[in-house]
């Protein structure tokens, strides 16, 4: 019994426990919010150690109300951070919650419209929400096991508030930037007049903008701080660091003892203050200001003028540099800045002055590595006479790292501590004999002669040149293009066409009357041969198969879509020649062959490092973009690969082989044939199994290349040990696990710019997608590629197992035509 009675005194106090358990978790604020959970006004999270509070309030005066996070140990009332900061709430009648399914939190109105959501790319079936002990408001899926795996985070929007942990920074990869904004004012929390910002032109460095105005920066990072922020340094109450790898890079700190507690703030008047909070006068205090003075005012002095405040005036001139306007500079008026006292004389006995103790110049129009030594920076700067200034770009350990401007140097001011060394190129005149840099006078002037001396020859020869060619293309263009081209009623045509006719016994002897030895291939109608006119001028030339009729429609159609285009992407046609049976077409020579010979072979694709891929990847674009929408003739291509991608002296690419490309009118973009020709592996899903062509399969041809060039690999027959993907679909796999960059050619590694090849990637993705409708047009391709907007996310590749449907259809295809390493295929019966 006394057992029994011993259990029946456990289950009662264990009742009630839990009911006391139950009623005070009621009563007390929870951190979490469920998929089902709804925050009305007046309801709030608190974060477990009960540090931050969410919920709606009013800022100031205001009666507007706002779902935001504030301080709830301390300071009640100073927010860090607003959701709905653009579009407030009249009343209280705002709710937070789930939108069924999909992961994201709204925010509505009385009358149940969404005025604030969070944005997600995924869709969970299970979120939930929770203000974590950070500040951070963090969406994930509560079936993660992973609790790290964030949908969405508070601490990716920055307001005026930059707290503990928030990276405040870029990623390069995807383009996306946090950065701070000021509030209006104390009564509206919505984006005022100030940014503080990244700006990664050269090396990183923050600028601090009032619309179109820098106000002040910060410096490049120097490994311990940004150059002009000398009072950053160690302190008990926070610790710091500078993040830069090729995925992103920011700006962190952390607070030592969370008894302490400290935030940075962009003030609605533009000042980034740093506060901490003191428990005993219960209030903020400015622990520093990024801008010290009013040598903080970016560019006070001008170009190459110096500030420091400690001198009166400000302003001066950097030694061996003299006032542009020395009546203006007198008068306190320094904005024109400084000029040198002798000029450049460019390699010829330039020299470098060193300053000490300065924050370094504007940094955007700067270069950097950072293994150079300071020897290496030196010689690298003395190298283009366009670099005005190098110094380390890490002041450790004795300095290491190269950091180059190019321009007039900007916004130098004098510090009084943690001041930084700056080489400034100066003329030997302005150098201490005893430098060392400058060189023999002898030898300086002997250089100069020696160098006009080619110049002389150089422009002789040019002259020369010029009117040996003047003399040539009177004879070339005696007729215009004739009857030959009539039929099939292209005669409209005839009168367009500005294309000089070219005498066949002046092409044949050209090519050494078209000698096996200058054969350079067999095009899609005929052989192609290397030649040169007396002149000179080196061209290829494309003979017409005398028995090909096919070849005559493809000979037609090259010489009309052509003739009328000009673009420097383009293949240029210099004549043509209708005499008797031969019909022949004569282009530009082009000395590097075609892309396919480089990007696909081991030894030569080290010749194409990363920029020189970029360049091409660009040109393409802008070739194809006249094309389709520039030129008088809208053209779809519909044979684009690698091999009819041309490249001249300079690398820049150029598209040729319009044979079976197709010209419109008008707004129509595109077309059905029962003719399909292609290349495998190039080949839209869309045209290759329905033979429907448009600008889009074009676009889908371009995705091709673009992931061929970066990858070095084919399409078509791509081999992989792990799956039977394509290329499209190993790109695809790669960019789903988040691996994108192992799809780089290792032999780009040394040259490659991460976030330019990632958002290649992404551009060619993009391009291949399955439906011609997901894919951009190349107009926006071309803007995708130069600009850094955040770029939307692919849908799945086209064609990227390789099922080879493409194959089976077309085995019985009635005619191929070979060309080079690649495999063209017409088909002209219906399916
Ligand atoms: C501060 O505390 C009061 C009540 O204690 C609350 O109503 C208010 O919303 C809190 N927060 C702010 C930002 O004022
Ligand atoms: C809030 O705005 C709504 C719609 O604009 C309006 O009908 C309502 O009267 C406003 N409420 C207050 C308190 O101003
Ligand atoms: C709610 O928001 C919608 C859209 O912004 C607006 O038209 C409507 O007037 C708002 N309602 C209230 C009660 O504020
Ligand atoms: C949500 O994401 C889309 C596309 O990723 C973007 O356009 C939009 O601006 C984002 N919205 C917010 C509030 O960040
Ligand atoms: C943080 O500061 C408090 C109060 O000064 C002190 O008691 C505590 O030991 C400190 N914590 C750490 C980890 O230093
Ligand atoms: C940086 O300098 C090192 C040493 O001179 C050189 O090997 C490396 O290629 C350079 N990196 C870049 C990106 O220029
Ligand atoms: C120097 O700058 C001029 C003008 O900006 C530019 O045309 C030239 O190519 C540059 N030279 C070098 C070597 O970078």
């Amino acid at each position: 019994m006394l057992h029994l009675q011993n259990i029946n005194g456990t289950v009662l106090r264990l009742f009630l426990f839990l009911t006391l358990c139950t009623d005070f978790r009621l009563s007390a604020a929870v951190d979490t919010m469920a998929a089902t959970d709804t925050i009305k006004d007046g309801d709030t999270l608190v974060s477990a150690d009960g540090t931050y509070e969410l919920g709606f309030f009013s800022p100031g005066n205001s009666l507007n109300r706002y779902l935001g996070i504030w301080y709830k140990k301390i300071s009640n009332g100073t927010v860090v951070w607003v959701a709905n900061r653009e579009t407030p709430l009249n009343n209280s009648a705002g709710v937070l919650k789930f939108i069924a399914d999909r992961g994201i939190l709204a925010l509505f109105n009385g009358s149940n419209s969404i005025i604030w959501s969070s944005n997600s790319s995924r869709t969970v079936q299970n979120p939930v929400a929770q203000l974590l002990n950070s500040g951070n408001f963090v969406i994930r899926d509560a079936t993660d096991t992973n609790p790290d795996n964030y949908l969405w985070q508070s601490f990716d929007y920055f307001g005026n508030t930059f707290l503990p942990g928030m990276k405040f920074g870029r990623n390069m990869i995807t383009g996306f930037e946090r950065y701070m904004t000021s509030w209006k004012s104390n009564d509206d929390p919505s984006e005022g007049d100030y940014v503080y910002k990244f700006d990664h032109t050269g090396f990183p460095e923050l600028f601090l903008t009032n619309g179109l105005s820098v106000l002040f920066r910060s410096g490049p990072w120097n490994g311990l701080r940004f150059s002009g922020t000398p009072e950053l340094k160690q302190n008990s109450i926070y610790t710091f660091e500078f993040v830069f790898n090729q995925e992103e890079f920011f700006y962190r700190y952390k607070l030592v003892n969370d008894s302490v507690v400290s935030r940075m703030l962009l003030t609605q008047n533009g000042l980034v203050e740093r506060l901490t909070w003191i428990d005993r006068t219960a209030g903020w205090n400015i622990y520093l200001t990024a801008q010290m003075d009013n040598c903080d005012t970016y560019a006070l002095c001008g170009a190459y003028g110096s500030c420091d405040i400690n001198n009166s005036p400000m302003c001066t001139c950097l030694k061996g540099f003299v006032p542009k306007y020395p009546n203006q500079y007198d008068m306190a008026d320094w904005s024109n800045g400084c000029v040198r006292k002798s000029p450049l004389a460019c390699g010829k006995g330039d020299g470098f002055k060193k300053y000490s103790g300065v924050k370094l110049p504007d940094s955007r129009y700067s270069w950097f590595n950072t293994s150079m030594s300071l020897k290496e920076c030196n010689v690298e700067c003395l190298k283009n006479c366009n670099c005005t200034a190098y110094a380390n770009l890490d002041v450790r350990q004795g300095g290491s790292g190269c950091l180059l401007w190019f321009n007039n140097l900007m916004d130098i001011r004098q510090l009084t501590e943690n001041g930084q060394d700056l080489y400034i190129r100066m003329a030997a005149s302005e150098l201490d004999k005893s430098s060392g840099i400058l060189k023999n006078p002898a030898r300086t002037i002997l250089g100069i002669l020696v160098l006009m001396g080619a110049l002389l020859l150089g422009v002789l020869l040019a002259l020369y040149v010029c009117r040996k060619r003047r003399q040539k293309r009177e004879v070339i263009s005696l007729g215009k293009m004739g009857s030959g081209m009539g039929r099939d009623g292209s005669e409209s045509h005839k009168d367009d066409l500005e294309l000089p006719l070219l005498d066949f016994d002046d092409i044949a002897e050209a090519t050494g009357y078209f000698s096996i030895s200058n054969k350079l291939g067999e095009g899609g109608f005929g052989p192609v041969y290397k030649g040169s006119f007396s002149d000179g001028q080196e061209i290829a030339v494309k003979r017409l198969s005398k028995d090909s009729r096919q070849g005559l429609d493809e000979f037609k159609n090259e010489v009309i879509c052509i003739a009328k285009l000009q673009h420097r992407n383009l293949v240029k046609l210099i004549g043509c020649c209708i005499q008797e049976d031969e019909k022949l077409l004569v282009y530009e020579y082009m000395p590097n062959k075609s892309l396919n010979h480089f990007i696909f072979d081991k030894n030569r694709s080290k010749m194409l490092d990363w920029p020189m891929r970029f360049h091409i990847i660009n040109g393409i674009a802008r070739g194809l973009l006249y094309l389709h929408q520039d030129s008088r003739l809208r053209i779809i291509h519909r044979d684009l690969k690698a091999s009819n991608i041309l490249l001249d002296n300079d690398m820049n690419p150029k598209i040729s082989d319009f044979g079976m490309a197709r010209s419109f009118g008008g707004n129509e973009t595109g077309a059905n044939t029962r003719r399909v020709v292609g290349t495998y592996g190039y080949m839209a899903p869309e045209y290759a199994i329905d033979g429907l062509f448009s600008i889009k399969s074009d676009v889908f041809s371009y995705g091709v290349l673009v992931l061929e060039i970066v990858s070095g690999k084919r399409n078509r027959g791509f081999h992989h040990p792990d799956h039977d993907l394509n290329l499209l679909g190993h790109a695809w796999k790669l960019y789903k696990e988040n691996k994108l960059l192992e799809l780089i050619d290792p032999a780009t590694w040394v040259s490659c710019m991460i976030p330019q090849v990632a958002r290649s990637i992404l551009v060619g993705l993009l391009c291949v997608q399955q439906s011609p409708a997901d894919r951009p047009s190349m107009a926006s391709v071309v803007v995708m590629l130069s600009s850094e907007s955040e770029l939307p996310e692919p849908k799945p590749p086209g064609f990227f197992t390789e099922r080879k449907p493409v194959e089976i259809e077309f085995s019985s295809s009635n005619k191929e035509i070979c060309s080079g390493n690649d495999f063209t295929l017409t088909m002209l019966e219906p399916r």
